[in-house]
């Protein structure tokens, strides 16, 4: 059987799961262009390696978000099982979730869940939830995503697209050689940021919202704590990885493009974190007295900077037909981009429903 010509750009969390998603299924010869890999230099561009990264307890009224949330969560629970495939990238937990809020209509059916009592409440938190989920390190699952890719006869081409033309013309032969290779029967895009300048699709509702963390190293810490506030651009989190590092988080800034740490930032995070959780600090210094945010800062692996993938409207997933062909005809182009503040949380779920818009495109046919 002849297998169908795929190809994918964008190589973050959302492009590499949909390739492996399609590639497995058979049938397909999937390739990936990106410009930044798992690997690579670290970059701003690239915002799967920043995020910090936890599945929480979603508390919204939207069913089909939270059908596709459930459905990942369990494809990631059992990769993160111990002895599981994928046990290295995750830390299995147990979150405590408060809200300044209450508790809302509405809750996951995470593993474990339970109202905390109004005795454990911290930080003036109306409610809160704790339940079990997992801790995600990104860099290491990325190299997972990556590798599974590859194994599974995924191919891989590094080089950066300036219209979506150049690919459906040229294949990605281009990138390789400079010379024309294959040309893909449909083309998947997944790049993030990028839709809003990658000619073709310039989509104007993409932008930025800049998040920035701090990572300690922090092993004595056990659980996840995550505490919602009426600020805006503000959210506080202690996602502890399994390698001992703690991520304190965050800030939310939309049309923020600024690519580096703010020290002012770090040292709001640091004094919000501790405060939600003085368990932070060294044991040996809590045993004497209070800690404060400088027996935190000798602790500090990294200050991180990323910018979440938003748009205007939400996550776009649909199908265009494009022209490009000397002869005429069109192919399907799957928009999948736009995840923003989650890109983990969805991913397999959303991987699968691209899956299966592309396999009704290719068989229906409109080119
Ligand atoms: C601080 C922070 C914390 C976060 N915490 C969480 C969390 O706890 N849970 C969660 O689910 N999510 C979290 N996120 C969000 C998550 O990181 C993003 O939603 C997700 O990484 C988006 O992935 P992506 O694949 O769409 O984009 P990216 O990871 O940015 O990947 C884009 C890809 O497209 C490529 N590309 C772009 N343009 C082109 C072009 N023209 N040619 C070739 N290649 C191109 C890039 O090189 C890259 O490979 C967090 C984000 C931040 C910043
Ligand atoms: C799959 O695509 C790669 C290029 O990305 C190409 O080198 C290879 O020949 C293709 N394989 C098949 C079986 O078409
Ligand atoms: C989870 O994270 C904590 C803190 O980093 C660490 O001490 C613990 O060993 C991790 N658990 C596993 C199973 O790796
Ligand atoms: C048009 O060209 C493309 C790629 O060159 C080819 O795959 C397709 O079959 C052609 N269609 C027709 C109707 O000739």
């Amino acid at each position: 059987m002849k297998t169908k010509e795929v190809v994918v750009i964008g190589a973050g969390v959302v492009g590499l799961t949909t390739a492996i998603t399609i590639q497995e299924k058979g049938g397909y010869n999937v390739t990936i262009i990106a410009e930044t890999w798992p690997n690579d230099a670290k970059t701003v561009k690239y915002t799967s390696f920043w995020a910090g990264a936890a599945h929480g307890c979603y508390r919204g009224p939207d069913e089909k978000l939270r059908k596709v949330r459930e459905d990942t969560f369990k494809v990631m629970w059992e990769l993160s099982a111990p002895g599981g495939p994928a046990e290295g990238c995750f830390n299995r937990t147990t979150v405590h979730g408060f809200y300044y809020d209450g508790l809302g209509q509405y809750a996951d059916n995470m593993p474990n869940l339970k109202q905390i009592p109004e005795s454990e409440l911290r930080m003036g938190a109306k409610a809160g939830y704790s339940f079990r989920s997992y801790i995600i390190d990104p860099p290491i699952y990325l190299n997972y995503l990556l590798s599974r890719f590859i194994a599974s006869g995924g191919h891989i081409v590094r080089g950066t697209v300036q219209h979506i033309s150049q690919v459906i013309e040229g294949g990605v032969g281009i990138w390789v050689n400079g010379k024309p290779s294959v040309a893909p029967e449909t083309l998947v895009i997944c790049n993030g940021l990028g839709a809003k300048t990658l000619g073709g699709v310039e989509d104007a509702e993409v932008y930025p919202n800049r998040g920035q963390n701090v990572i300690i190293h922090a092993p004595w810490v056990g659980d996840a704590m995550m505490l919602t506030s009426p600020e805006p651009n503000v959210d506080t989190y202690i996602f502890p990885r399994r390698n001992g590092d703690v991520v304190l988080g965050t800030v939310r800034v939309p049309y923020d493009w600024y690519p580096v740490a703010r020290p002012e930032t770090t040292t709001q995070i640091l004094e919000r974190c501790l405060a939600l959780c003085p368990e932070l600090a060294p044991p040996e210094i809590r045993a004497q007295r209070a800690p404060t945010i400088d027996d935190l800062r000798p602790l500090i692996v990294e200050v991180t900077c990323g910018l979440r993938p938003m748009r205007v409207g939400g996550i776009r997933m649909e199908v265009n037909w494009i022209d490009g062909r000397e002869n005429g005809s069109r192919i399907p182009m799957l928009l999948n981009y736009g995840y923003g503040p989650s890109g983990y949380e969805p991913s397999w779920a959303s991987a699968q429903a691209v899956l299966g818009m592309l396999e009704e495109a290719l068989s229906n046919g409109r080119g």
